[in-house]
Formats: C-alpha cells, structure tokens, sequence
C-alpha cells in the first residue's frame, strides 16, 4: 500500500489542512478507503487515524468498502416507481443475487436504489456508472447488465 500510495501522498507530507483532497485522491486510486490507506494518510499528514475516520465519515462520497467495478442505480423516485421502477429493483437484484446497498462477491456490480435522477421523463430509469437508461423493462434491465 505504501509503495502505492507514496506517489499521491509525497506532494502533502505534514499538511494537515490536505485531508479531504487527499483523501478524494486515493480514492480515485483504491476506489474506496481501506483500513490500510487511512493509516499511510495518517502517518503522512500527522494526524491520528480517528481524525482521518472522523472527516472521512462526515462526507458521503467518500466508501470504506470496496466498490464494485460498476455501479448499478435503480431509482424509485415518484415518477419511476409508479411507473414501475420497484419491478425494475427486484429484477435487478434477482438477476444479480445481491440487494440494493449490496455489492456481488466478483465485485462486478454495486446495486444501489436512489431517488430522482432528474430524468423523470424517461422514468421508469435506470443508471450504470454514468450512463442512464430510461423506459426501463424488466428484460430491458437483464439485457443492459448481460452486456457489462
Ligand atoms: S423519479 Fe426517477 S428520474 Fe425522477
């Protein structure tokens, strides 16, 4: 991890006030925050690992478990759940074997349910990393993720 991380952290030694970009740097490298790299930020910047935790957990963007390699979000907003957007849910996480929050034991997928994407013209939607499906079917759905 040292060897990893040296790169990234050797420009912020013993800057304190670089907690946040730093830690959105290693997670741009890791794509979450082990145990391990929150102590290499630690020893690098000089503050204690519970600091480093203690900001870290404040901002929602930053994951202390590992991701998969895509992000699948499902939303169940007003417009996509009446029209459908629960069936889309279930089929996706039938198809998966994971539930929503969950991520697949290859760490392929992530599954999350979320609330309106601001496409609800095309609800009921579907979201893979960035790309957003919309009219989405229950065999449209099988279909997108056959494809990643
Ligand atoms: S409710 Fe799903 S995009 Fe708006």
């Amino acid at each position: 991890m040292r060897e990893r991380l040296s790169p990234i952290l050797a420009p912020y030694r013993g800057q304190r006030g670089a907690l946040i970009p730093v830690l959105q740097k290693v997670q741009e490298e890791l794509g979450y925050l082990p145990e391990e790299a929150v102590s290499e930020i630690a020893y690098f910047l000089g503050v204690s690992e519970s600091e480093v935790y203690g900001v870290a957990s404040f901002y929602a963007q930053f994951r202390f478990i590992r991701q998969g390699e895509h992000t699948i979000k499902v939303c169940q907003g007003t417009a996509c759940h009446v029209r459908g957007g629960p069936r889309i849910l279930e089929a996706v996480e039938r198809e998966l074997g994971i539930q929503s929050g969950e991520t697949t034991e290859d760490y392929k997928f992530s599954l999350a349910r979320v609330a309106c994407f601001g496409s609800c013209a095309l609800a009921p939607v579907l979201v893979v990393d960035k790309t957003v499906y919309g009219r989405m079917t229950t065999a449209k759905a099988r279909k997108i993720l056959a494809e990643y």
